[in-house]
């Protein structure tokens, strides 16, 4: 795939991120989810050794862009694939043990603004919300679901309140439901009948939650913690950055388990402050987590 620019997204806590990981040249890392290759491009100018991996072969591509202007001369390379793979992909490539690993999880800023993958609820796109482009769609999905598993997946997922009515209306009229842009409309209007105001857009909560199911997500990070686990070396560190209750919880809970069986010492959580948050706005719900093997 050719791509003519880098990624248009700016990535979250990344000098907090790097501190923690405590780069030392000539020591191999592993980006997780390398994303437009911020985070990564910051290891490999320190002398890093990286692999970077991404479900999106069009975020590769943007982060191939990136990591070629910034880091020439950098020792790096990029696979695809789905991080729940994460130990078999390293050990494939040599990457193992490890010194440090990076999660940014979810997605990049150009997935909704410029993919046409019908993740914003402003996207005249197909309703498809695959990052890796593997396994069914949404639309596919949404054929097949029943408005009582639709609800329980609103609710999980992102504790949407409407989630009874709301799955209701997209059965009764998912055959007419064409673009992402459809489903946010749909959302807008019953939130508008139920009366109901919200802070933040009526179908943010609903495209998370669709969003976390089409993907596998939670499955996929449960996966991914314990790979990058047992890649990593004594001393080594796991840098998670998450951006909703759901996936901060999996992590934190992974984080707790290993800590109570003496494997590993946790670092105080960090947020992004204003001045972050002011500048990059997908910013505001992150929060860093971070755990050493000792
Ligand atoms: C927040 S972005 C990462 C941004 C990156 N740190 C940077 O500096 O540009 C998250 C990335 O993770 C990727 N991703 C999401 N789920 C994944 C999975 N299961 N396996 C691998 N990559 C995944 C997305 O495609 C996206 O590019």
């Amino acid at each position: 795939m050719k791509v003519k620019s880098g990624a248009i997204h700016r990535p979250a806590l990344l000098q907090e991120a790097i501190k923690f990981l405590r780069i030392l040249p000539g020591k191999k890392y592993i980006d997780a989810t390398v994303g437009g290759g911020g985070h990564a491009g910051e290891i490999i100018k320190r002398g890093g050794v990286l692999l970077g991996i991404d479900w999106d072969k069009e975020m590769l591509a943007k982060a191939k862009f990136h990591l070629r202007s910034v880091c020439p001369d950098g020792n790096w390379r990029l696979r695809q694939g789905n991080f729940a793979r994460l130990k078999k992909i390293a050990q494939k490539e040599g990457f193992f043990p490890v010194r440090g690993i990076i999660f940014d999880l979810g997605l990049a800023a150009d997935h909704y603004r410029q993919l046409k993958r019908g993740f914003s609820f402003n996207d005249f796109a197909p309703l498809d919300m695959r990052i890796g482009k593997e396994g069914e769609t949404l639309k596919e999905k949404l054929m097949r679901v029943s408005p009582e598993e639709l609800e329980e997946i609103l609710e999980k997922f992102a504790q949407e309140p409407l989630a009874k009515v709301i799955a209701q209306e997209i059965v009764r009229r998912r055959k007419s439901l064409k673009t992402a842009a459809d489903l946010g409309r749909l959302v807008e209007k019953i939130y508008q009948e139920q009366k109901v105001k919200t802070k933040l857009h009526p179908a943010t909560k609903v495209f998370l939650a669709l969003r976390i199911w089409v993907n596998k997500e939670e499955e996929n990070l449960k996966r991914g913690l314990e790979g990058a686990w047992s890649l990593l070396e004594k001393g080594g560190r796991l840098v998670v950055i998450s951006f909703h209750s759901g996936e901060d919880r999996l992590v934190k809970m992974f984080f707790k388990k290993i800590a109570g069986e003496r494997r590993g010492k946790i670092f105080s959580p960090v947020f992004p402050g204003k001045e972050e948050v002011k500048v990059n706005p997908l910013a505001r719900s992150a929060i860093l987590r971070c755990l050493e093997k000792i």
